[in-house]
């Protein structure tokens, strides 16, 4: 029960194998009031209300792009919580280029835009409407969810590392500001490959799972233990842990090579 008390808000879970739908589950069972959202497009697809029976939760649709979706967002989450949040999860990510093939060579600029407004401003829009409103409590905790293209090319994620840079600098930038407003940290987690809707959309993933999983000594970081990970950055046991992008992924960030890797080329 390490959130017994605490309240939140989970954005980004379309299905079961969404990393926010363990996420919401793990939350519900540490004792946590939450609400959910996801875009309205995206509930009329997914199986949000089946989670949000699941963990006694309303569903709240809001374009995280769209700051009056924002505004209403806190809003109704404040009438149903009956309060500030402890907690937000950030598992928002989406790139029309990477969606429709479009090579990185001849990206479309107004996707790109909507790609980093999507995946990385709504971070931005998310806290800044939340500073606005004084929603968040102090010691309260922000999370969102990052990949290791930001720091290193992996050619088929396209200008989602371009999404993936700005969402770490922007953890920074805002983690510094919310930590001397309400001591609010910041931070992302740096996800292994993890088979889901946005994960599936990547050309080539199945292989890269496959590479990434012989490079990590400890195996890829399935989407649950990403889940565990969340719950401890919510809960008051990461109190002074900000500003970080955090890897979870069994050690690939630090692994030049493999044993099983050379194997495969011997
Ligand atoms: N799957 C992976 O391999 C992996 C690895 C590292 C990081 N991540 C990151 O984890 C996060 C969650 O992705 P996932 O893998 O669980 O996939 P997912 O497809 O289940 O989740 C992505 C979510 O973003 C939502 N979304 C898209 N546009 C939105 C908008 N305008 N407003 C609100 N919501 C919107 C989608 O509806 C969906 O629920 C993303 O940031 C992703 O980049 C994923």
């Amino acid at each position: 029960m390490l959130l017994e008390g605490k309240k939140g808000i989970i954005s980004g879970a379309l299905d079961e194998n969404s990393i926010a739908w363990k996420v919401a589950e793990k939350c519900f069972e540490n004792g946590a009031k939450i609400t959910l959202t996801n875009a309205p497009i995206a509930l009329r697809m997914g199986k949000i209300n089946e989670l949000a029976d699941k963990c006694s939760s309303k569903v709240i649709p809001a374009d995280l792009t769209s700051i009056e979706d924002i505004e209403n967002l806190y809003n109704e989450s404040s009438n149903l919580l009956g309060d500030k949040v402890d907690f937000i999860l950030h598992s928002v990510g989406m790139s029309p280029n990477v969606r429709k093939n479009k090579e990185y060579g001849d990206l479309n600029y107004d996707w790109l835009n909507k790609t980093l407004d999507v995946s990385a401003i709504s971070f931005h829009k998310m806290m800044q409407v939340a500073e606005k409103k004084k929603f968040l409590k102090d010691w309260s905790s922000v999370v969102g969810l990052s990949y290791i293209a930001a720091q290193r090319t992996f050619p088929f994620y396209s200008d989602m590392a371009e999404a993936k840079s700005l969402l770490e600098s922007i953890t920074r930038s805002y983690g510094y500001r919310l930590g001397k407003i309400s001591k609010t940290r910041v931070n992302t987690i740096s996800q292994s490959p993890t088979i889901t809707t946005a994960g599936a959309g990547i050309e080539g993933f199945n292989a890269f799972y496959n590479y990434a999983e012989k490079m990590s000594p400890l195996g890829n970081a399935t989407a649950e233990e990403c889940a565990n990970y969340c719950i401890f950055l919510f809960s008051d046991l990461s109190k002074k842990i900000t500003m970080q992008n955090l890897f979870h992924d069994g050690g690939f960030s630090s692994t030049g090579i493999s044993e099983d890797i050379i194997d495969q080329f011997s």
